[in-house]
């Protein structure tokens, strides 16, 4: 049977391997006559169908799908789940890059070229990996990104991930697009969260937007700075090709306006956005900065530099913090790593204002190497939802102690018992 889906190299390429690790062809040892069974391709004794009998090993030799968030090995697991339980053009939204995802892959790849440097007799039977940020600390670096419309991965949405946040002790950030209202959020979250903006073109909506996270409690505003109209978001696009449900009910029709759009989204209630073209801002400069910074008592916190010169240009602009992030990929198609660039901006910021980093963190080993080269926590976006498609509530604990366990092996292998402690020379 055929994938339903559009391709998602992070998934195909991982079939791939299963297929050719497993494969008996590979090592010489003849046709794969699997179990009792004989392979589809060959019970009509037609002419041998190798695309067929390569999809039937690859279904037979692949490790079934889990049943119980619980059982997730590594965030992986929960994504293979996600995949199968996510609509199609839903988990085409989540899975999506811009363009041919060059840079969600080269988000991966950059942690991948990376090697670390293990030191030996290094007393690491405590670890502390807790963190301060503008006056709080929390038990790990590990954040929630801020992401958009989380009731089209589950219908508990953002209150699941509120709830996971709460049991697990993380940090929560919500975005404007949030699916559930910053007050309820905040309620399951049971602790302030930080509220992620994305400006309008109308100053008076952008400010009601500010008066309600506050209003919420919310201490720290992340101001979203990467998508001026955003790419070409093919795998999302050709996602929704696939989708043979009516998505009318809920999008509308293909001449749908931002109005319709906002319909859900409990941030724009009581909001008259029938002048706005959408969330893109074109026209936004570094002076939004200092705007922001006056017109809200919130921190603020700017989310998707990928450049030294623009860290500088933040420090200089008076924001409190800094996110290097490159939106998970689904920006620009620059090709360019968020942990490529993350150690010139570390240099640039030296210390003055907390430095974040995301986009392609999959593994505990991904967290020590942003740790190392200069963040001074990370978010993760992709994989919480993973787990939250997956399992709801269950999905995202699973997805976020998984990374926390693994950061915790990192730093007892590697050799540094506190946040403190990973710095540079573990890079090879
Ligand atoms: C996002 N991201 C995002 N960022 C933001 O500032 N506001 C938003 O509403 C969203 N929405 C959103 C939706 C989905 C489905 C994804 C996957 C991502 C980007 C997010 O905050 C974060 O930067 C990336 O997800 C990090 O990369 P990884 O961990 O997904 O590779």
């Amino acid at each position: 049977m055929a994938s339903r889906r559009a391709p998602d190299p992070e998934t195909s390429r991982r079939e791939f391997l299963r297929f050719l690790l497993g494969s008996p062809l590979l090592a010489g040892a003849g046709l794969p006559f699997l179990g009792s069974a004989t392979p589809p391709a060959l019970q009509s004794g037609a002419e041998l169908d190798t695309m067929a009998l390569a999809e039937y090993m690859q279904r037979a030799q692949s490790a079934p799908l889990i049943q119980a968030a619980d059982q997730a090995v590594n965030v992986f697991d929960l994504q293979a789940v996600a995949e199968e339980r996510v609509p199609v053009a839903h988990y085409a939204y989540l899975a999506t890059g811009v363009d041919d995802d060059a840079t969600r892959e080269a988000n991966r790849q950059g942690f991948a070229d990376l090697r670390l440097n293990a030191r030996r007799l290094v007393d690491v039977s405590n670890i502390d990996m807790s963190v301060e940020l503008f006056g709080v600390e929390w038990p790990t670096p590990i954040v929630i990104a801020p992401c958009g419309s989380q009731k089209a991965f589950h219908d508990d949405g953002e209150l699941a991930v509120a709830r996971a946040a709460r049991a697990k002790n993380h940090l929560q950030v919500l975005s404007t697009v949030t699916t559930t209202s910053v007050e309820d959020v905040t309620a399951a979250r049971g602790a302030p969260i930080w509220s992620q903006l994305y400006p309008t073109s109308s100053w008076q909506i952008t400010e009601a937007l500010l008066r309600r996270a506050e209003g919420a409690g919310c201490p720290v505003v992340v101001l979203t700075v990467d998508l001026p109209v955003g790419g070409k978001r093919d795998t999302l696009l050709v996602g929704r090709r696939s989708d043979r449900r009516n998505c009318v009910p809920c999008h509308g029709d293909a001449s749908a306006d931002f109005v319709t759009y906002t319909r859900r989204k409990p941030m724009f209630d009581g909001l008259d956005v029938s002048a706005l073209p959408g969330l893109r801002t074109p026209g936004l400069t570094w002076d939004f900065v200092g705007r922001l910074k006056e017109a809200t008592t919130m921190k603020v916190v700017v989310k998707g530099i990928m450049t030294a010169a623009d860290a500088r240009l933040c420090v200089e602009n008076g924001a409190d913090g800094i996110v290097t992030s490159n939106h998970g990929g689904r920006a620009e198609e620059s090709r360019m790593a968020t942990i490529e660039v993350l150690p010139e901006i570390a240099d640039t910021v030296n210390g003055s204002v907390p430095l974040l980093m995301d986009s392609g963190i999959r593994r505990g080993t991904d967290i020590f190497k942003a740790l190392a080269l200069g963040a001074d926590a990370i978010l993760i976006g992709r994989p919480y939802l993973w787990g939250l498609g997956a399992f709801g509530q269950a999905g995202v604990e699973a997805a976020l102690e998984i990374l926390r366990a693994e950061l915790e092996i990192a730093m007892q292998q590697f050799g540094a018992p506190s946040l403190a402690d990973i710095n540079r020379t573990f890079i090879a």
